[in-house]
């Protein structure tokens, strides 16, 4: 193995790590964003969403209440001129016995009425309307007409989010059903109990949510880069450490095995020159046995003292 190599492994391993830790970091904190966008938007449709209702049923039980009472009598002004359409209910002018005239207000009028103010005070506008309207200013929008043909079919409540000349609205409609009080005024039409008479439908604007979602999201955006830069830097801290590491134990490694094949190598010098002299300590004539005949016939001292000794007296 070639240690040089194997740092050169080592660093493409690292980048690869260092890369694979950033790409992570990086799905998971836009995953988590994404998440908190989606989220904020949720909570301000749903904020939207929920002002809509609020204004419907606070018109709707505005609604009840003056039919509840067959229309209310107002003093006539500019603001409230008698009702053509009321035409045919007797009494739909009448004097207070001081002589003040007073004109009969039916629940569309008085609503149309304070959603007009509502609208001009906080935005939010309210229509009420039919498929079979009086005035030109009941008619419905396209989208008012899909839905009251949808009420026809039983659908209780239908919600969009629209534009109304081009600015976002969440719009909320629902059917405006016949009920016994209605018929006073309504009956003449051919509707009966439990009919669609109409719808209203609230549009609220979605600028101020749009607004508040658009805050909220820079605010996100710029908490989650903070954590994002900060990750980085963790990240980046993190490898040039095992970076730092990597190389100290690449190094040792290099050294022993520098120290290794530097010892094989000695060990192999030091066989050879053991071989070498083993094979000439094998040819060296000063040594070679076959050399000992030449001694051969030369008395032995040591061999004559042995047969002195074992000799029999
Ligand atoms: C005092 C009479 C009166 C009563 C009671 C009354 N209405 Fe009306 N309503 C009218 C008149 C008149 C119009 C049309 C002119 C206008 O919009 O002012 C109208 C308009 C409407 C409209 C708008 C569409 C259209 O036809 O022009 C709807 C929807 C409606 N009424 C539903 C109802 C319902 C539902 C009830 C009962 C809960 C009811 N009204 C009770 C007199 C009445």
């Amino acid at each position: 193995m070639n240690p040089t190599n194997n740092i050169v492994n080592g660093a493409i391993r690292l980048r690869i790590y260092f890369w694979g830790v950033l790409v992570t970091w990086t799905i998971i904190v836009a995953g988590l964003f994404v998440v908190g966008i989606l989220q904020i938007r949720h909570v301000q449709q749903e904020l939207a969403i929920n002002e809509a209702r609020a204004n419907f049923n606070k018109d709707q039980s505005l609604r009840f209440w003056s039919a509840k009472r067959g229309g209310v009598y107002v003093p006539v002004s500019e603001h409230a001129p008698p009702n053509p359409y009321l035409s045919h209910i007797p009494e739909r002018d009448i004097k207070t016995p001081s002589g003040k005239a007073l004109t009969l207000m039916n629940p569309a009028y008085m609503l149309r009425q304070t959603m007009t103010e509502y609208e001009k005070l906080y935005g939010v506008r309210g229509h009420i309307t039919s498929l079979q309207h009086f005035r030109p200013e009941t008619a419905p929008d396209e989208w008012e007409i899909s839905a009251l043909m949808e009420f026809e079919q039983g659908r209780q409540e239908v919600s969009e989010f629209s534009t109304i000349d081009g600015k976002p609205y969440f719009r909320v409609m629902s059917p405006m059903i016949t009920k016994k009080g209605c018929l006073k005024c309504h009956g003449h039409q051919g509707y009966k109990v439990g009919d669609v008479r109409g719808g209203v439908s609230v549009s609220v604007p979605m600028a101020p949510y749009l607004a508040n979602y658009r805050k909220q999201a820079i605010a996100y955006g710029i908490s989650f880069g903070a954590l994002w830069i900060l990750g980085l830097a963790g990240i980046s801290l993190g490898t040039g450490g095992l970076r730092r590491r990597i190389r100290e134990r690449d190094m040792a490694e290099f050294q022993l095995l520098k120290a290794h094949d530097e010892l094989e190598m000695r060990v192999k010098e030091r066989t050879v020159e053991l071989a070498e002299a083993n094979s000439n300590l094998h040819f060296d004539p000063d040594n070679d046995f076959s050399l000992l005949g030449k001694f051969e016939g030369i008395p032995c001292q040591i061999d004559d003292d042995l047969a002195k000794s074992a000799r029999v007296p």
